[in-house]
Protein backbone atom coordinates (compact mmCIF):
# COMPACT_ATOMS: atom_id res chain seq x y z
CA UNK A 1 0.00 0.00 0.00
CA UNK A 2 1.77 3.55 -0.77
CA UNK A 3 1.59 6.29 1.24
CA UNK A 4 3.32 9.44 1.69
CA UNK A 5 6.01 9.91 3.99
CA UNK A 6 6.64 13.37 5.08
CA UNK A 7 9.34 15.10 7.18
CA UNK A 8 7.53 18.47 7.72
CA UNK A 9 9.32 22.22 8.82
CA UNK A 10 11.00 23.01 5.63
CA UNK A 11 9.78 26.42 4.33
CA UNK A 12 8.71 26.32 0.85
CA UNK A 13 10.34 28.52 -2.08
CA UNK A 14 10.58 28.02 -6.02
CA UNK A 15 7.66 27.89 -8.41
CA UNK A 16 5.29 25.29 -9.12
CA UNK A 17 3.26 24.66 -12.43
CA UNK A 18 -0.46 24.36 -12.18
CA UNK A 19 -2.09 21.64 -14.00
CA UNK A 20 -5.61 21.72 -15.85
CA UNK A 21 -8.67 22.36 -13.64
CA UNK A 22 -10.22 18.43 -12.78
CA UNK A 23 -13.82 19.51 -12.37
CA UNK A 24 -13.52 20.93 -16.17
CA UNK A 25 -11.97 17.96 -17.32
CA UNK A 26 -13.95 15.21 -16.24
CA UNK A 27 -17.38 16.94 -18.15
CA UNK A 28 -15.45 18.32 -20.87
CA UNK A 29 -14.23 14.35 -21.95
CA UNK A 30 -17.73 13.28 -21.42
CA UNK A 31 -19.27 15.82 -23.64
CA UNK A 32 -16.50 15.01 -26.61
CA UNK A 33 -19.29 12.38 -27.56
CA UNK A 34 -20.71 15.33 -29.18
CA UNK A 35 -18.15 15.64 -31.55
CA UNK A 36 -19.07 13.06 -34.11
CA UNK A 37 -15.32 13.04 -35.09
CA UNK A 38 -12.36 13.62 -33.28
CA UNK A 39 -11.59 16.53 -30.31
CA UNK A 40 -7.97 17.18 -29.77
CA UNK A 41 -8.16 18.40 -25.70
CA UNK A 42 -4.96 19.75 -24.12
CA UNK A 43 -3.68 20.70 -20.88
CA UNK A 44 -5.68 17.62 -19.31
CA UNK A 45 -4.48 16.39 -16.35
CA UNK A 46 -2.68 13.01 -15.44
CA UNK A 47 -4.91 12.19 -12.52
CA UNK A 48 -6.90 9.07 -11.79
CA UNK A 49 -10.12 10.36 -12.19
CA UNK A 50 -9.19 11.53 -15.68
CA UNK A 51 -8.02 7.82 -16.57
CA UNK A 52 -11.29 5.96 -15.22
CA UNK A 53 -13.34 8.79 -17.42
CA UNK A 54 -11.45 8.14 -20.78
CA UNK A 55 -11.53 4.25 -19.66
CA UNK A 56 -15.41 4.89 -19.63
CA UNK A 57 -15.80 6.70 -23.10
CA UNK A 58 -13.65 3.86 -24.60
CA UNK A 59 -16.16 1.11 -22.97
CA UNK A 60 -18.34 2.96 -24.96
CA UNK A 61 -16.40 2.51 -27.89
CA UNK A 62 -14.42 5.79 -28.22
CA UNK A 63 -11.13 5.97 -29.10
CA UNK A 64 -8.48 7.72 -27.31
CA UNK A 65 -4.73 8.28 -28.04
CA UNK A 66 -2.12 10.85 -25.86
CA UNK A 67 0.05 12.04 -28.78
CA UNK A 68 2.18 13.83 -26.03
CA UNK A 69 1.72 14.64 -22.26
CA UNK A 70 -1.24 16.28 -21.13
CA UNK A 71 -2.96 16.32 -24.29
CA UNK A 72 -5.88 13.28 -25.85
CA UNK A 73 -7.25 13.12 -29.15
CA UNK A 74 -10.86 11.73 -28.65
CA UNK A 75 -12.37 9.72 -31.38
CA UNK A 76 -16.12 9.19 -31.06
CA UNK A 77 -17.21 7.86 -34.05
CA UNK A 78 -18.15 4.41 -32.57
CA UNK A 79 -19.78 5.25 -29.55
CA UNK A 80 -22.93 3.66 -28.32
CA UNK A 81 -24.82 4.30 -25.07
CA UNK A 82 -24.32 1.20 -23.70
CA UNK A 83 -24.84 0.81 -19.91
CA UNK A 84 -22.40 2.19 -18.11
CA UNK A 85 -21.94 -0.48 -15.09
CA UNK A 86 -21.07 0.15 -11.07
CA UNK A 87 -17.52 -0.93 -11.23
CA UNK A 88 -16.79 2.21 -13.57
CA UNK A 89 -19.15 4.47 -12.10
CA UNK A 90 -18.76 3.85 -8.22
CA UNK A 91 -15.39 5.20 -9.11
CA UNK A 92 -15.69 8.68 -9.29
CA UNK A 93 -18.59 11.50 -9.22
CA UNK A 94 -18.35 12.71 -12.42
CA UNK A 95 -19.43 9.56 -14.49
CA UNK A 96 -23.26 10.89 -14.29
CA UNK A 97 -21.87 13.43 -16.74
CA UNK A 98 -22.37 10.44 -19.45
CA UNK A 99 -26.55 10.73 -18.64
CA UNK A 100 -26.52 14.48 -20.03
CA UNK A 101 -24.35 13.88 -22.64
CA UNK A 102 -25.70 10.81 -23.58
CA UNK A 103 -28.83 11.13 -23.74
CA UNK A 104 -28.95 14.63 -25.72
CA UNK A 105 -26.69 13.41 -28.07
CA UNK A 106 -28.66 9.43 -28.44
CA UNK A 107 -31.77 9.73 -27.13
CA UNK A 108 -30.77 7.22 -24.17
CA UNK A 109 -27.98 6.71 -21.54
CA UNK A 110 -28.63 4.11 -18.73
CA UNK A 111 -25.52 4.99 -15.86
CA UNK A 112 -24.87 2.93 -12.71
CA UNK A 113 -25.19 5.89 -9.61
CA UNK A 114 -22.02 7.59 -9.08
CA UNK A 115 -19.40 7.22 -6.66
CA UNK A 116 -16.88 10.14 -5.81
CA UNK A 117 -16.06 11.52 -2.22
CA UNK A 118 -19.00 10.87 0.62
CA UNK A 119 -19.52 14.48 2.60
CA UNK A 120 -23.27 13.46 3.31
CA UNK A 121 -25.94 12.66 1.19
CA UNK A 122 -25.50 13.24 -2.24
CA UNK A 123 -28.71 13.70 -4.24
CA UNK A 124 -29.51 14.24 -7.30
CA UNK A 125 -32.92 14.96 -7.63
CA UNK A 126 -31.89 18.40 -9.67
CA UNK A 127 -30.29 16.18 -12.10
CA UNK A 128 -33.37 13.98 -12.77
CA UNK A 129 -35.68 17.69 -12.50
CA UNK A 130 -33.67 18.96 -15.38
CA UNK A 131 -34.33 16.02 -17.46
CA UNK A 132 -37.52 15.57 -16.96
CA UNK A 133 -37.70 19.27 -17.90
CA UNK A 134 -36.67 18.47 -21.10
CA UNK A 135 -39.24 16.10 -21.85
CA UNK A 136 -36.92 12.92 -20.59
CA UNK A 137 -38.17 10.23 -18.72
CA UNK A 138 -36.24 8.66 -15.68
CA UNK A 139 -36.21 5.63 -13.66
CA UNK A 140 -33.68 4.68 -11.39
CA UNK A 141 -33.89 0.98 -10.40
CA UNK A 142 -30.84 -1.40 -9.06
CA UNK A 143 -29.17 1.77 -8.53
CA UNK A 144 -29.27 2.71 -12.24
CA UNK A 145 -30.18 5.79 -13.46
CA UNK A 146 -32.38 4.75 -17.12
CA UNK A 147 -32.89 8.08 -19.01
CA UNK A 148 -34.67 8.23 -22.38
CA UNK A 149 -36.49 10.75 -24.82
CA UNK A 150 -37.79 10.08 -28.47
CA UNK A 151 -37.36 13.92 -28.54
CA UNK A 152 -35.97 16.68 -26.15
CA UNK A 153 -37.48 20.21 -26.16
CA UNK A 154 -36.03 23.47 -24.93
CA UNK A 155 -37.67 24.00 -21.34
CA UNK A 156 -37.79 26.74 -18.53
CA UNK A 157 -35.20 24.75 -15.93
CA UNK A 158 -35.15 26.23 -12.13
CA UNK A 159 -32.86 24.23 -9.81
CA UNK A 160 -33.73 24.53 -6.34
CA UNK A 161 -30.21 24.74 -4.79
CA UNK A 162 -27.28 26.32 -6.59
CA UNK A 163 -25.12 22.76 -7.62
CA UNK A 164 -22.89 22.30 -9.98
CA UNK A 165 -23.36 18.88 -11.19
CA UNK A 166 -27.09 19.13 -11.99
CA UNK A 167 -25.93 22.63 -13.83
CA UNK A 168 -23.38 21.15 -15.76
CA UNK A 169 -25.89 17.69 -16.77
CA UNK A 170 -28.64 20.16 -17.66
CA UNK A 171 -26.33 22.24 -19.93
CA UNK A 172 -25.31 18.62 -21.61
CA UNK A 173 -28.99 17.82 -21.97
CA UNK A 174 -29.99 20.81 -23.75
CA UNK A 175 -27.01 21.31 -26.29
CA UNK A 176 -29.41 19.49 -28.52
CA UNK A 177 -32.77 19.70 -27.60
CA UNK A 178 -34.84 21.91 -30.12
CA UNK A 179 -35.43 25.11 -29.32
CA UNK A 180 -34.44 27.16 -26.07
CA UNK A 181 -33.18 26.22 -22.44
CA UNK A 182 -33.20 28.58 -19.67
CA UNK A 183 -31.50 27.56 -16.49
CA UNK A 184 -32.00 29.29 -14.08
CA UNK A 185 -30.31 29.99 -10.04
CA UNK A 186 -27.18 27.82 -12.37
CA UNK A 187 -23.97 27.58 -10.44
CA UNK A 188 -21.07 29.98 -11.66
CA UNK A 189 -17.76 28.02 -11.15
CA UNK A 190 -15.02 28.32 -13.44
CA UNK A 191 -15.18 24.71 -14.62
CA UNK A 192 -18.82 25.50 -16.09
CA UNK A 193 -17.54 28.31 -18.01
CA UNK A 194 -15.17 26.29 -19.47
CA UNK A 195 -17.66 23.39 -20.12
CA UNK A 196 -19.69 25.84 -21.77
CA UNK A 197 -16.49 27.34 -24.08
CA UNK A 198 -15.72 24.36 -25.29
CA UNK A 199 -20.12 22.92 -26.39
CA UNK A 200 -19.25 26.30 -28.33
CA UNK A 201 -15.89 25.74 -29.78
CA UNK A 202 -17.64 22.05 -31.13
CA UNK A 203 -20.92 24.24 -32.60
CA UNK A 204 -23.22 24.66 -29.65
CA UNK A 205 -25.07 27.60 -28.79
CA UNK A 206 -24.68 28.19 -24.76
CA UNK A 207 -24.54 31.90 -23.25
CA UNK A 208 -24.33 33.16 -20.04
CA UNK A 209 -22.52 30.75 -18.45
CA UNK A 210 -20.90 32.25 -15.46
CA UNK A 211 -23.86 33.76 -14.31
CA UNK A 212 -27.36 32.77 -12.70
CA UNK A 213 -28.53 31.97 -16.12
CA UNK A 214 -27.58 30.23 -18.86
CA UNK A 215 -29.42 30.09 -22.02
CA UNK A 216 -29.03 27.17 -24.62
CA UNK A 217 -30.83 27.19 -27.76
CA UNK A 218 -30.54 23.47 -29.16
CA UNK A 219 -28.19 22.76 -31.85
CA UNK A 220 -28.79 19.50 -34.67
CA UNK A 221 -25.07 18.83 -35.35
CA UNK A 222 -22.29 19.22 -33.75
CA UNK A 223 -18.24 18.89 -34.51
CA UNK A 224 -14.45 18.39 -33.41
CA UNK A 225 -12.19 21.02 -32.26
CA UNK A 226 -9.06 21.94 -30.48
CA UNK A 227 -9.66 22.99 -26.84
CA UNK A 228 -7.47 23.90 -23.71
CA UNK A 229 -8.86 23.21 -20.10
CA UNK A 230 -8.45 26.34 -18.10
CA UNK A 231 -5.92 25.29 -14.96
CA UNK A 232 -7.33 23.85 -12.13
CA UNK A 233 -8.39 26.61 -9.27
CA UNK A 234 -8.30 23.71 -6.19
CA UNK A 235 -5.01 22.76 -6.69
CA UNK A 236 -3.82 26.00 -6.94
CA UNK A 237 -5.64 27.18 -3.81
CA UNK A 238 -4.14 23.93 -2.45
CA UNK A 239 -0.69 25.12 -3.06
CA UNK A 240 -0.94 28.93 -1.89
CA UNK A 241 -2.38 27.63 1.41
CA UNK A 242 0.75 24.97 1.53
CA UNK A 243 2.69 27.87 1.25
CA UNK A 244 0.99 29.90 3.75
CA UNK A 245 0.91 27.84 6.44
CA UNK A 246 4.51 26.26 6.07
CA UNK A 247 5.71 29.38 4.99
CA UNK A 248 8.55 30.83 2.63
CA UNK A 249 8.12 32.37 -0.77
CA UNK A 250 6.28 30.54 -3.73
CA UNK A 251 4.88 31.34 -7.24
CA UNK A 252 2.17 29.10 -7.87
CA UNK A 253 2.62 29.44 -11.96
CA UNK A 254 -0.10 28.92 -14.79
CA UNK A 255 -3.41 30.10 -13.11
CA UNK A 256 -6.12 32.61 -13.59
CA UNK A 257 -5.70 34.84 -10.60
CA UNK A 258 -9.42 35.83 -10.90
CA UNK A 259 -10.37 32.25 -10.25
CA UNK A 260 -8.42 32.41 -6.61
CA UNK A 261 -9.76 35.94 -5.41
CA UNK A 262 -12.18 34.16 -2.66
CA UNK A 263 -9.04 31.71 -1.63
CA UNK A 264 -6.71 35.00 -2.08
CA UNK A 265 -8.79 37.08 0.56
CA UNK A 266 -8.79 34.71 3.53
CA UNK A 267 -4.73 33.77 2.93
CA UNK A 268 -4.72 37.85 3.24
CA UNK A 269 -7.10 37.70 6.19
CA UNK A 270 -4.81 35.70 7.89
CA UNK A 271 -1.73 38.43 7.56
CA UNK A 272 0.31 36.47 4.65
CA UNK A 273 1.38 38.69 1.65
CA UNK A 274 -0.18 37.71 -2.05
CA UNK A 275 1.06 39.35 -4.89
CA UNK A 276 -1.13 38.48 -8.35
CA UNK A 277 0.34 38.86 -11.47
CA UNK A 278 -1.19 38.10 -15.25
CA UNK A 279 -0.69 34.10 -14.91
CA UNK A 280 1.04 33.42 -11.21
CA UNK A 281 0.47 34.17 -7.58
CA UNK A 282 2.93 34.69 -5.34
CA UNK A 283 2.81 33.73 -1.83
CA UNK A 284 5.40 35.61 1.22
CA UNK A 285 4.82 33.94 4.38
CA UNK A 286 6.56 33.77 8.17
CA UNK A 287 4.40 30.48 8.13
CA UNK A 288 2.78 29.62 11.53
CA UNK A 289 1.87 32.13 13.81
CA UNK A 290 -0.89 34.05 11.03
CA UNK A 291 -4.21 35.65 12.39
CA UNK A 292 -6.88 33.57 13.21
CA UNK A 293 -9.76 34.37 10.91
CA UNK A 294 -13.40 33.19 10.25
CA UNK A 295 -14.10 31.34 6.62
CA UNK A 296 -17.65 29.83 5.26
CA UNK A 297 -18.01 28.03 2.60
CA UNK A 298 -20.48 28.63 -0.63
CA UNK A 299 -20.83 28.53 -4.24
CA UNK A 300 -18.37 30.47 -6.71
CA UNK A 301 -17.25 33.28 -6.17
CA UNK A 302 -17.86 32.12 -2.65
CA UNK A 303 -15.20 30.38 -0.45
CA UNK A 304 -15.10 26.75 -2.06
CA UNK A 305 -16.13 23.80 -0.16
CA UNK A 306 -13.40 21.98 -1.84
CA UNK A 307 -10.60 24.30 -0.11
CA UNK A 308 -12.20 23.81 3.41
CA UNK A 309 -9.71 21.03 4.85
CA UNK A 310 -6.93 21.99 3.57
CA UNK A 311 -7.36 25.94 5.16
CA UNK A 312 -8.52 24.75 8.52
CA UNK A 313 -4.92 22.48 8.30
CA UNK A 314 -3.42 26.08 8.05
CA UNK A 315 -5.93 27.78 10.67
CA UNK A 316 -4.39 25.18 13.13
CA UNK A 317 -1.33 27.14 14.21
CA UNK A 318 -2.85 30.28 13.60
CA UNK A 319 -2.90 32.84 16.15
CA UNK A 320 -6.57 32.60 18.54
CA UNK A 321 -9.75 31.14 17.21
CA UNK A 322 -10.77 30.61 13.70
CA UNK A 323 -14.65 30.10 12.33
CA UNK A 324 -14.60 27.20 9.86
CA UNK A 325 -18.92 27.27 8.76
CA UNK A 326 -19.06 24.21 6.06
CA UNK A 327 -22.39 25.51 3.79
CA UNK A 328 -22.16 23.37 1.07
CA UNK A 329 -22.14 19.62 2.35
CA UNK A 330 -24.05 18.68 5.81
CA UNK A 331 -20.64 15.74 6.27
CA UNK A 332 -17.40 17.65 5.38
CA UNK A 333 -15.41 18.00 8.50
CA UNK A 334 -14.55 13.98 9.02
CA UNK A 335 -10.98 14.98 8.43
CA UNK A 336 -11.13 16.82 11.58
CA UNK A 337 -10.23 13.89 13.72
CA UNK A 338 -7.05 12.90 11.96
CA UNK A 339 -5.66 16.61 12.72
CA UNK A 340 -6.69 16.10 16.20
CA UNK A 341 -4.50 13.43 15.83
CA UNK A 342 -1.72 15.51 15.26
CA UNK A 343 -2.42 17.84 18.60
CA UNK A 344 -4.88 20.18 17.04
CA UNK A 345 -7.60 22.05 18.85
CA UNK A 346 -11.04 21.94 16.85
CA UNK A 347 -14.50 21.38 18.13
CA UNK A 348 -16.76 21.05 15.65
CA UNK A 349 -20.36 21.48 16.43
CA UNK A 350 -22.85 21.26 13.58
CA UNK A 351 -21.97 23.09 10.36
CA UNK A 352 -19.24 25.13 12.13
CA UNK A 353 -15.69 24.48 13.56
CA UNK A 354 -14.03 26.21 16.12
CA UNK A 355 -9.84 25.67 15.50
CA UNK A 356 -7.69 27.04 18.07
CA UNK A 357 -4.28 27.59 17.19
CA UNK A 358 -2.14 25.80 18.56
CA UNK A 359 2.17 26.12 19.09
CA UNK A 360 2.82 23.13 17.18
CA UNK A 361 1.44 20.05 15.34
CA UNK A 362 2.89 16.75 16.12
CA UNK A 363 3.42 14.51 13.19
CA UNK A 364 1.41 11.23 13.30
CA UNK A 365 0.58 8.70 10.77
CA UNK A 366 -2.68 10.01 9.64
CA UNK A 367 -5.32 8.78 6.40
CA UNK A 368 -6.92 10.53 3.64
CA UNK A 369 -10.71 10.55 4.31
CA UNK A 370 -11.21 11.87 1.04
CA UNK A 371 -9.85 13.88 -1.99
CA UNK A 372 -9.59 16.98 -0.29
CA UNK A 373 -8.94 16.24 3.01
CA UNK A 374 -6.30 13.89 1.94
CA UNK A 375 -4.42 17.29 0.75
CA UNK A 376 -4.82 18.51 3.83
CA UNK A 377 -3.40 16.06 5.62
CA UNK A 378 -0.36 16.45 3.62
CA UNK A 379 -0.47 20.24 4.27
CA UNK A 380 -0.22 19.18 7.90
CA UNK A 381 2.50 16.94 7.79
CA UNK A 382 4.34 19.94 5.82
CA UNK A 383 3.49 21.83 9.05
CA UNK A 384 4.60 19.15 11.99
CA UNK A 385 8.43 18.61 13.28
CA UNK A 386 9.23 14.99 12.41
CA UNK A 387 7.52 12.61 10.32
CA UNK A 388 4.27 12.12 9.17
CA UNK A 389 2.44 9.30 7.22
CA UNK A 390 -0.51 9.67 5.28
CA UNK A 391 -2.20 6.74 4.15
CA UNK A 392 -5.19 5.94 1.41
CA UNK A 393 -3.13 8.26 -0.86
CA UNK A 394 -5.45 6.54 -3.83
CA UNK A 395 -7.74 9.21 -2.90
CA UNK A 396 -5.59 12.58 -3.43
CA UNK A 397 -3.89 10.70 -6.97
CA UNK A 398 -7.61 11.40 -7.96
CA UNK A 399 -7.44 14.74 -8.10
CA UNK A 400 -3.63 16.30 -7.56
CA UNK A 401 -1.26 15.55 -10.62
CA UNK A 402 2.52 15.14 -9.61
CA UNK A 403 1.88 16.66 -6.13
CA UNK A 404 5.19 14.78 -4.39
CA UNK A 405 7.15 16.19 -7.72
CA UNK A 406 5.70 19.49 -7.74
CA UNK A 407 6.32 19.95 -3.69
CA UNK A 408 10.12 18.99 -3.44
CA UNK A 409 10.31 20.90 -6.39
CA UNK A 410 9.87 23.52 -3.70
CA UNK A 411 11.71 21.87 -0.97
CA UNK A 412 9.52 20.13 1.01
CA UNK A 413 10.44 16.16 2.17
CA UNK A 414 7.67 14.44 0.82
CA UNK A 415 8.48 11.13 -0.82
CA UNK A 416 5.74 8.25 -2.19
CA UNK A 417 6.58 5.18 -0.63
CA UNK A 418 5.10 1.81 -1.10
CA UNK A 419 5.14 -0.41 2.57
CA UNK A 420 4.06 -3.99 1.15
CA UNK A 421 7.33 -3.87 -0.58
CA UNK A 422 9.54 -2.65 2.38
C1 LIG B 1 -18.97 19.27 -7.42
C2 LIG B 1 -17.51 18.88 -7.23
C3 LIG B 1 -17.21 18.76 -5.74
C4 LIG B 1 -17.58 20.06 -5.04
C5 LIG B 1 -19.00 20.48 -5.36
C6 LIG B 1 -19.36 21.86 -4.82
C7 LIG B 1 -17.08 17.57 -9.24
C8 LIG B 1 -16.78 16.26 -9.83
N1 LIG B 1 -17.29 17.61 -7.92
O1 LIG B 1 -19.75 18.23 -6.86
O2 LIG B 1 -15.84 18.49 -5.58
O3 LIG B 1 -17.46 19.89 -3.64
O4 LIG B 1 -19.20 20.52 -6.79
O5 LIG B 1 -18.47 22.82 -5.33
O6 LIG B 1 -17.11 18.59 -9.91
N2 LIG B 1 -27.61 18.91 -4.41
C9 LIG B 1 -28.94 18.55 -4.28
N3 LIG B 1 -29.53 17.91 -5.35
C10 LIG B 1 -28.86 17.63 -6.50
C11 LIG B 1 -27.50 17.99 -6.60
C12 LIG B 1 -26.90 18.64 -5.53
O7 LIG B 1 -29.58 18.80 -3.27
O8 LIG B 1 -29.47 17.06 -7.41
C13 LIG B 1 -26.94 19.61 -3.26
C14 LIG B 1 -25.81 18.78 -2.65
O9 LIG B 1 -26.29 17.88 -1.67
C15 LIG B 1 -24.92 19.86 -2.06
C16 LIG B 1 -25.12 21.04 -3.02
O10 LIG B 1 -26.29 20.76 -3.77
O11 LIG B 1 -25.38 20.23 -0.79
C17 LIG B 1 -23.97 21.27 -3.98
O12 LIG B 1 -23.72 20.07 -4.70
P1 LIG B 1 -23.15 20.09 -6.20
O13 LIG B 1 -22.74 21.47 -6.54
O14 LIG B 1 -24.12 19.38 -7.08
O15 LIG B 1 -21.85 19.20 -6.08
P2 LIG B 1 -21.30 18.17 -7.14
O16 LIG B 1 -21.57 18.67 -8.51
O17 LIG B 1 -21.75 16.79 -6.78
Amino acid sequence: MEKFVIHGGNKLHGNINISGAKNAALPIIAASVFAGDVCRIENVPDISDVRMMIRILEFLGAEVAKPEPNVILVDVKNVTPVTIPDKMTSKLRASYYLLGALLSNFGKACVALPGGCYFGVRPIDQHIKAFEALGATVDVENAIVDVKADELYGSSIYLDVVSVGATINAMLAAVKAKGLTVIENAAREPHIVDLANFLNSMGADVRGAGTEVIKIRGVEEMHGCTYSIIPDQIEAGTYMVAAAAVGGDVTIDNVIPKHLESITNKIEDCGVTVIEYDESVRIISEGGKMKACRVKTSPHPGFPTDMQPQFAAMLCLCNGTSTVVEDVWDNRFKYIDQLRRMGANIIVNGDTALITGVDKLRAAPVEADDLRAGAAMVIAGLMADGETTVGNIKLIDRGYENLVEKLIGVGAEIARVNFEEE
